[in-house]
């Protein structure tokens, strides 16, 4: 039987080389590494090949801004995934999917992304194409735990995921691309969640809606900010008992969240285009030279509800030491559902809602993060 071929967009990235070891580790499919860099492509596959058996890995120079060479590139391929910092293009790689019959995937937080896909569903859906967005840690978990709290109670009240994400960034090589992706996305970043019923817009003046959430040694507990992600709308729909729920993220290092994230927003609403680059350098500045240890990712669930007539609840703790493998293993995990087409059906999805949220689980400990019940 032929094996599937899938093209990594940033497959020399952080998030893109990790998420390549984790399929060729897991499955049959061979991977494409594509970037601008063709000399960095080539030595990311080289390495792979020299870990993983069957030659699976080769490299390609791809610009994900240049439409031709996107439908030649994945032409052949069972799947794209945007593992890049090229949001700015969803609308390039949607359509070069669309015209050479193959299916999306991405782990991209972007609210403008998300408007462009939403843009096509009709379109992706009529072409029976399978397109998945907002995948990899956060986006792409909180949804599916409070998917998986809801398996675990005859009614769900109350489901909220936090996370902390301490890395050490000095030690880290990233794309300008990404960091000037970064710094638009804070310069909009929605704070909704779910109270009482209702999506709320958080307060940040006196009364601040923050969650105080412990995330157990060596982080205990931190003050954490509503999150808005896409993939929590359909939740109220899917459980109507649920009243309050969210997404809730920790900060990165006092001098970041309370010093540079306001100038960064500050700069970016008086040069919407051109203040983009000084302030993710900003920004990256800052994450590189304050952040300290100790460095690892968690991510926690809180909910309550009923069993059997009576209150309950649970609490899930997942961790990894590394917040880029934490991003790649869930990835790794919902593609893994997908190539097995156990998940695939035609239309535009968030991984949070389309994942079997049980298996997920079990797949993601398997390649190594932590649950702690
Ligand atoms: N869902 C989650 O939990 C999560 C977590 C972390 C990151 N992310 C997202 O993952 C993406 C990658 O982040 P990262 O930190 O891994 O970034 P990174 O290490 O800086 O890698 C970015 C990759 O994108 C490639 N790239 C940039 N522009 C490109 C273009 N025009 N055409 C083709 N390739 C291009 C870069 O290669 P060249 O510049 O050489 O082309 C590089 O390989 C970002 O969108 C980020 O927001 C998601």
């Amino acid at each position: 039987m032929k094996q599937p071929t899938i093209l990594i967009l940033g497959g020399y990235g952080n998030t893109g080389n990790l998420l390549a070891r984790f399929l060729l580790q897991e499955s049959r499919a061979s991977v494409i590494l594509a970037g601008r860099n063709k000399a960095k492509a080539d030595s990311a596959a080289a390495e792979l090949n020299h870990s993983f058996e069957g030659n699976r890995a080769s490299g390609l120079a791809l610009d994900a801004s240049d439409p031709q060479a996107l439908v030649a590139a994945i032409e052949g391929s069972a799947l794209l995934v945007a593992a890049s910092s090229t949001a700015q293009y969803a609308e390039t790689c949607a359509r070069a999917c669309l015209s050479a019959g193959v299916d999306y995937f991405d782990v991209q937080f972007s609210a403008k992304k998300v408007k462009t896909l939403r843009a096509r569903s009709v379109e992706i859906k009529n072409s029976g194409r399978c397109f998945i967005t907002e995948g990899g840690f956060h986006p792409g978990l909180p949804a599916a735990l409070i998917r998986y709290a809801a398996t675990q109670f005859d009614e769900i009240h109350t489901a909220n995921v936090g996370s902390v994400i301490q890395i050490d960034w000095a030690a880290l090589d990233i794309a300008e691309s990404t960091v000037i992706e970064m710094a638009g996305e804070f310069s909009d970043f929605d704070m909704h969640f779910l109270q009482h019923g209702r999506w709320k817009k958080a307060r940040m003046d006196i009364v601040m809606d923050t969650l105080k959430m412990d995330f157990g040694a060596p982080f205990f507990e931190q003050n954490c900010m509503p999150m808005w992600l896409e993939e929590l709308r359909p939740l109220p729909a899917m459980f109507p008992t649920l009243k309050d729920a969210g997404f809730f993220v920790g900060g990165f290092n006092p001098v970041v969240d309370n010093l540079l994230l306001p100038l960064l927003m500050l700069i970016v609403k008086i040069a919407p285009q051109k203040g983009l680059k000084p302030a993710g350098n900003l920004l990256l500045w800052g994450l590189k030279r304050f952040s300290r240890p100790p460095y690892g990712t968690r991510l926690k669930l809180e909910a309550e509800g009923l069993k059997n007539g009576e209150s309950a609840r649970l609490e899930l703790l997942l961790s990894h030491e590394d917040g880029y493998v934490f991003t790649a293993i869930p990835a790794a995990a919902a593609i893994l559902q997908y190539l097995d087409g156990s998940i695939r059906k035609p239309g535009l999805f968030t991984q949070g809602e389309i994942v079997d949220p049980k298996r997920l689980l079990e797949d993601m400990q398997r390649m190594g993060i932590v649950l702690q019940a």
